[in-house]
Order: C-alpha cells, then sequence, then structure tokens
C-alpha cells in the first residue's frame, strides 16, 4: 500500500528513501544481546507487513518544515516497533498460526517467548521515543496504554446493558487508531508542523484508523490474500462490523449461520462453511458501504490542508485502505 507510488517521481523518491532508511533501523533496533532473542525479534519484521503507520509518519511530516530531520525516522522506527511488539502479543491473544504469511511467533517458539520478545520491542520502541523528548514519551505512553486496554475490553466484551455495536466501534478506536493516530500526530510533530496541523494529523489518523481497522475485519472474512488465517476473528468470537449486522438483522434464513457463529469453529471444515455463509451474506455489503462512507469522511478533513503531494498522498490511502485485498 505504497500511495506514494502514484505520485511525482520527486516525492516518489524522497519517501521510499525515507522508508528505506526506516527499514533498516527497524532491524538494528530489534538486535538483542543474544541471537536467539535478535532471531525472534526480527521475525515478524522479516515477513513482511505493510509499513503503514512508518507511511504516516513520512506523509505528516511533509506539512512541517524540518520534514528532513532525523527525528521523522525515529517517530516511525518507534510506532512501527509498538505495532509489531502488539502483533506478538496479539497472535497469543487471538490463537492465531500465522502473520505476515509466516508462522506466527508463539507458534514458531512458545508462548511465553513470544510476549516477552513483544515487551523487548516495545522497550526498544521507548529508548528510541526518548530521543524525541518528553512529550512525545507522553504520547507514546498515553497511546499504548490504549491500545492494551482496547485489547483487554475486547477480550471481556461488553457488559450486558451496552450496545454491542457501541462496544466494537469504541474497542477499534482504542486497539487500533490509537497508534495510527499518533503515527500521524507524531510525524507532523517531529517535523515542526503548527498546533493545528499536528491536530488534524490526529484527527484524520484517528478516523482512517478506525476505517483501516473495519476493513481488515471485513477482508479477515472475505481475503485468502492476507497472510493470516481467514475467519481467525469468527472462531476466535471476537465480534467484528459483519458479524454485528449479521446479529442485528436476525433474519431467519441466517439460523445455520448463527448457530455456527455461536459454535465450535476449531474443525477447519466448520469453519469454512461458517466464512462461506457470511461471504455470501448482505452484511459484507452492508459493512463495506459503511467503511466507504467514513473513508469518504475522513478524506473531506484533509480539505483545509497545504495542497501537497502528501495531502493527496494521503487522500489516496482513503481509497486503498478500504479497497485493500491484505
Ligand atoms: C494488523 O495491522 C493489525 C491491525 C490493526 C488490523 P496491519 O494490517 O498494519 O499489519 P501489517 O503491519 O501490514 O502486517
Ligand atoms: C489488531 O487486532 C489490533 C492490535 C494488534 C493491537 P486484530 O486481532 O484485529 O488484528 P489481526 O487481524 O490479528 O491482524
Ligand atoms: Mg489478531
Ligand atoms: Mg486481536
Amino acid at each position: 500500500m505504497v500511495a506514494a507510488a502514484q505520485f511525482g517521481s520527486d516525492f516518489e523518491d524522497v519517501v521510499r528513501a525515507r522508508l528505506d532508511v526506516i527499514e533498516d533501523r527497524l532491524f538494528a533496533a530489534a538486535e538483542a544481546s543474544t541471537p536467539m532473542v535478535t532471531e525472534a525479534a526480527r521475525w515478524i519484521m522479516s515477513a513482511g507487513g505493510k509499513r503503514f503507520r512508518p507511511m504516516l509518519v513520512v506523509l505528516a511530516s511533509q506539512f512541517g518544515p524540518d520534514h528532513e530531520s532525523e527525528d521523522v525516522v525515529k517517530a516511525a522506527v518507534v510506532v512501527e516497533l509498538t505495532h509489531v511488539a502488539s502483533l506478538y502479543h496479539d497472535d497469543v491473544m487471538d490463537d492465531a498460526d500465522r502473520r505476515r504469511g509466516a508462522l506466527s511467533a508463539h507458534q514458531k517458539w512458545q508462548n511465553s517467548v513470544a510476549i516477552m520478545v513483544g515487551d523487548f520491542l516495545f522497550a526498544r520502541a521507548s529508548a528510541i521515543v526518548s530521543e524525541l523528548g518528553t512529550e512525545a514519551v507522553r504520547i507514546q505512553a498515553e497511546t499504548f496504554a490504549r491500545l492494551v486496554q482496547g485489547q483487554i475490553a475486547e477480550t471481556v466484551g461488553p457488559a450486558d446493558d451496552a450496545d454491542p455495536l457501541q462496544h466494537h466501534l469504541d474497542v477499534v478506536a482504542d486497539k487500533t487508531a490509537s497508534l495510527i493516530s499518533t503515527s500521524a500526530l507524531l510525524g507532523a510533530k517531529v517535523a515542526g508542523a503548527d498546533t493545528a496541523t499536528q491536530q488534524a494529523m490526529a484527527e484524520f489518523g484517528e478516523q482512517i484508523g478506525t476505517v483501516f481497522q473495519l476493513s481488515d475485519d471485513i477482508i479477515d472474512i472475505t481475503s485468502d490474500d492476507t497472510g493470516k488465517a481467514p475467519g481467525t476473528d469468527l472462531r476466535e468470537r471476537v465480534p467484528t462490523l459483519p458479524t454485528l449486522l449479521v446479529r442485528q438483522a436476525g433474519r431467519p434464513e441466517d439460523a445455520e449461520l448463527l448457530a455456527l457463529m455461536d459454535g465450535d469453529l476449531s474443525d477447519d471444515a466448520v469453519l469454512a462453511r461458517a466464512i462461506g455463509l457470511l461471504r455470501q451474506h448482505p452484511a459484507i455489503d452492508q459493512a463495506r458501504a459503511e467503511v466507504v462512507r467514513r473513508a469518504e469522511r475522513t478524506r473531506t478533513m484533509l480539505a483545509d490542508l497545504p495542497a501537497i503531494p502528501a495531502r493527496d498522498a494521503l487522500a489516496e490511502l482513503c481509497t486503498t485502505v478500504v479497497s485493500r485485498t491484505s
């Protein structure tokens, strides 16, 4: 999802050069005192990933006078390390076997190793963010606190008297939009953008982050191309927009699907049947329509920003984030 590829070559070259440096720094930051920990810490990084958050840092930095600053690279490394750390933990929580097309870390090693490696990467992110000043440290700490609270809220589920859809949207905002918002905010901030631009980037990131996760939840059902096992959310009974809409519709013809959704999906054939039924359900199109509507609204948030190539790239992200299949 390298949106910059569609824009003028100078801009594209600048963004690519930045992302290349960030890539090297990520691997350097994952070096540990033993080869085993280094291998485990680089495992998920080496497997791929879209680097969506570093891309946002770089694009947001273009709105500030100091966009060539080394601090932009540091901010991008901090958010991607935080993201990758959360993936190590998330795969344990979701009992997910595959990540970025590779065996998940807890499958390759064991749960405790995956959890500690996540902590290790988070510690590396903390050390690097300290070089960006106390305000960046505060932002990073508050972001991670939001992210983990979102993950806990998802695990615990809504209270009996809570609206499940609102609970889900709150979870999505906290577990995913928080770090994506911070990516855009930190990019603008370390590049010296004014406060209004920083605020605009944080708000844009919050909205595109929500769209990003809602879209991910649809892809979990509709795509075989994610590098993750399809239907992981279904199997783990993690509510998502499509399944919440199925429940809301309560159609008599959905009896089999609802029974499957509430039953044991550990058998691959049973899970495949549930995925098949869900793929044909109108809830998928409804969920897609909602995601497109939100993405379009997010795009309009860019209107007051200066018309530089980075703004066009951010606008383009509002399209690709919805149309992506991985
Ligand atoms: C996966 O994030 C977790 C979510 C928040 C949906 P990404 O979709 O950015 O994963 P990678 O980094 O490209 O693997
Ligand atoms: C993503 O959770 C949020 C974090 C990792 C913090 P998901 O469980 O929805 O993400 P995937 O589908 O495993 O990437
Ligand atoms: Mg997961
Ligand atoms: Mg999860």
